[in-house]
């Protein structure tokens, strides 16, 4: 149900655009609004149903972990049921598979770790089994294959070293990206950071970590590898959410990204995006839109959970509504001759004057005259240029 205004008017929304590629995981609609002290409070929503619901409110893909869809002990046959009836689905909708992943975490088995346990037999059967969840994401045209280790972590660094324990993770990631590249998938390959919960840590809890982890791969298959940052999982850690994508749009290893909301500093609230801290939201857009990000744009959030099933498409629209929502007002920020001027000021496009290194470059730099108490006296009116974009977020154009 669209939200009506108070003055009964239509609402119009920004429009959708054509190159916007919008996913959602099917485990946040299938989600039952289960949490750790309190039992599931809504009916069971087939995978079907939630791709034919998210088809219908603009959604370009879906994303899935293998176990949202088949049994942990599947064999072949079984999985060949279930993609055949996604391929189906997808046939009827036009909905994509934005990326698949395979779950690592639920089982007791992964309690200590999957890729990064001390049983080899337990490392072995999560390759065996992320193989067999990236065969059925080829099957479905999966863009992207998603790596969140959740239980690769640690609460007693005696018992586990993190020498060994990322050793171990670089060794299962590098043998599955080998195993896409050889049998000629076509699919990315991220890793997505997250601080803690349900470990007490989890190794490569940032963007900058996936980063480095990524550069100590072997070139041919640190390539096809990158990052998928989640918004909640950057506030989890206090670090700010422009920063932490920025890094990785930087480094070229943005290849898709997961959108909610999350106030700093608590346990994975998983809320939607923009529903937390608006301008947060609306900076972080503005940042992608204005690099060109034209990567998977994912939401991994969940309903609140005093939602029915009908609330949970309010969910749904809600989140892809903020985006755009943010897009629009990213372009009246970049449109608007206020935030021209007071950027032009700061001097934020300023070429730079130092060229490429050589030693005559080097010579002529150290020999320049600089007055540094000048220098420090240029006007910086941070103040006025964070008021105009408060202004223009919350929609009112004083003088
Ligand atoms: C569940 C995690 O909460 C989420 O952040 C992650 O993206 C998916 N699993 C994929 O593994
Ligand atoms: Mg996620």
């Amino acid at each position: 149900m669209p939200i009506e205004p108070p003055d009964g008017k239509e609402p119009t929304m920004p429009a959708s655009e054509e190159n916007e590629k919008f996913a959602f995981g099917l485990w946040c609609l299938m989600n039952r609004g289960g949490d750790p002290f309190g039992e599931p409070v809504r009916e069971a929503m087939s995978q079907v149903a939630a791709m034919e619901g998210l088809a219908r409110r603009g959604y370009w893909g879906y994303e899935f972990h293998d176990n949202d869809l088949w049994p942990i002990n599947a064999g072949p046959r079984e999985i060949g049921k279930v993609v055949a009836t996604l391929a189906k689905a997808m046939d009827r909708t036009g909905l994509r598979c934005a990326s698949g992943t395979t779950n690592l975490f639920t089982h007791p088995v992964f309690k200590d770790g999957a890729f990064t346990s001390h049983d080899p037999k337990v490392r072995a059967l999560a390759i065996a089994k992320a193989m067999r969840t990236i065969d059925a994401a080829a099957e479905l045209g999966a863009e992207n294959f998603i790596f969140w280790g959740g239980r690769e972590g640690a609460e007693v660094d005696i018992a586990k070293s993190p020498v060994d324990g990322i050793r171990r993770y670089r060794d299962a990631i590098c043998f599955l990206v080998q195993y896409i590249l050889d049998n000629k998938y076509s699919m990315t390959v991220t890793v997505e950071p997250k601080p803690n919960e349900p470990r007490g840590d989890i190794y490569l809890p940032t963007v900058g970590s996936v980063l480095a982890f990524i550069a100590t791969m072997p070139a041919k298959i640190g390539r096809r590898v990158g990052v998928n940052p989640e918004f909640a999982h950057v506030k989890m850690a206090g670090l700010n959410v422009v920063h932490e994508y920025g890094q990785a749009l930087e480094a070229g290893k943005l290849f898709e990204l997961h959108l909610n909301g999350q106030n700093p500093l608590r346990y994975d609230q998983d809320l939607s995006f923009g529903s937390d801290n608006p301008k947060e939201g609306l900076l972080l857009v503005h940042m992608l839109e204005s690099n060109g990000f034209d990567g998977i744009i994912a939401f991994d959030a969940h309903p609140y959970r005093v939602e029915d099933n009908d609330g949970v498409w309010d969910f749904v629209e809600r989140n892809i509504r903020n985006y755009r929502l943010f897009r629009d007002k990213a372009r009246q920020i970049d449109a608007d001759p206020r935030i021209a001027e007071l950027l032009d000021q700061i001097g934020a496009a300023s070429p730079s004057l130092v060229g490429r290194y050589s030693a005559a470059e080097a010579a002529r730099i150290k020999a320049m005259k600089f007055d540094p108490d000048a220098l420090a006296t240029r006007r910086l009116p941070y103040e006025r240029l964070d008021q105009v974009l408060t202004e223009i977020l919350l929609g009112v154009n004083f003088k």
